[in-house]
């Protein structure tokens, strides 16, 4: 198994953190790795950073995000990867949508032609805002505690969406899938990260299928047209004990 040596460990929020390292890999953006935390489990990350100094960045849920999110400068995070399609990238304007955890993915896409749309709960929630030029950051939150009260998809109504070359989304399912309602009728480039339970991370068990696509070797990423031939999409997933649930 690999591992990176961790450099730095920033705090981001209460319970977000980055670990930085610089191993010489190459990394496609949001592409993901399956990290192992000994004794525990494996879990799927993407990369915040693919640049030289690379990063991840990690929301904690349980215990494994606890334990990768405590690592420190010498420590190892051992992992399988990088796994994945990624995003293909643009050279234009382009529009990143991420909510939570999952801006986390897109942050290795932002330069100047960059608009944001930063959406979470709360204000805690809301990452990375000091990455993006603040004349094209629109953040919304669910109780107004920072930027707009609302969704994702009301600061999309002040936007001319084919005014991008390309639109990037990476959140919870729910806000994705009304991302998807939003564009769905509208003549744009999009593509949306899934997040799916994951147990091998390379197309073995079936864990993460969404309509016969299995999230972790077809995507994580996908485009608007292979979305609107998956009905799963926004309605069902396979939890970590393989049982069916409904949104
Ligand atoms: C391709 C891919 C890329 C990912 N990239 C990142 C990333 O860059 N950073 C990051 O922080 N996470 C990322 N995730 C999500 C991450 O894998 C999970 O949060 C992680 O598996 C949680 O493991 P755990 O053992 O700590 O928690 P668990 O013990 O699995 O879960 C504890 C509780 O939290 C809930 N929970 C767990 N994960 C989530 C979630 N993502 N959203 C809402 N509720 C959840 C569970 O249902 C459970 O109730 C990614 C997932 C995928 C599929
Ligand atoms: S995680 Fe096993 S098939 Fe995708």
């Amino acid at each position: 198994m690999k591992y990176f040596t961790v450099m730095e460990n920033i705090k981001e929020s209460k319970n977000v953190n980055t670990v930085t390292f610089n191993d010489d890999i190459s990394i496609i953006p949001g592409q993901f790795i399956m990290a192992w935390v000994p004794g525990v489990n494996e879990i799927p990350l993407s990369f915040s950073s693919v640049s030289d100094r690379k990063s991840i960045t990690i929301k904690i849920y349980g215990e494994a995000s606890a334990q990768l999110a405590k690592l420190n400068k010498g420590d190892k995070l051992f992992y399988e990867g990088p796994y994945g399609n990624g995003y293909s990238t643009v050279r234009g304007k382009k529009l990143i949508i991420g909510a939570g955890s999952g801006i986390a993915s897109l942050m290795p896409l932002v330069d100047q032609h960059t608009t944001g749309i930063i959406s979470g709960k709360t204000a805690d929630d809301i990452l990375f805002e000091k990455r993006f030029d603040k004349n094209k950051l629109h953040i919304v939150t669910d109780d107004g505690s920072k930027g707009t009260k609302g969704f994702a998809t009301s600061a999309l109504e002040n936007l001319d969406m084919e005014d991008f070359e390309m639109i990037y989304v990476c959140g919870p399912e729910i806000m994705m899938k009304s991302v998807f309602d939003y564009v769905n009728d509208k003549n744009v480039n999009c593509q949306f990260s899934l997040e799916r339970s994951m147990k091998c991370g390379i197309g073995l068990c079936d864990s993460c299928s969404v309509n016969g696509y299995q999230v972790c070797r077809d995507g994580p990423v996908f485009s608007l047209d292979q979305l609107r031939t998956m009905d799963e999409f926004g309605r069902t997933r396979i939890t970590t004990s393989g049982r069916r649930i409904f949104f």
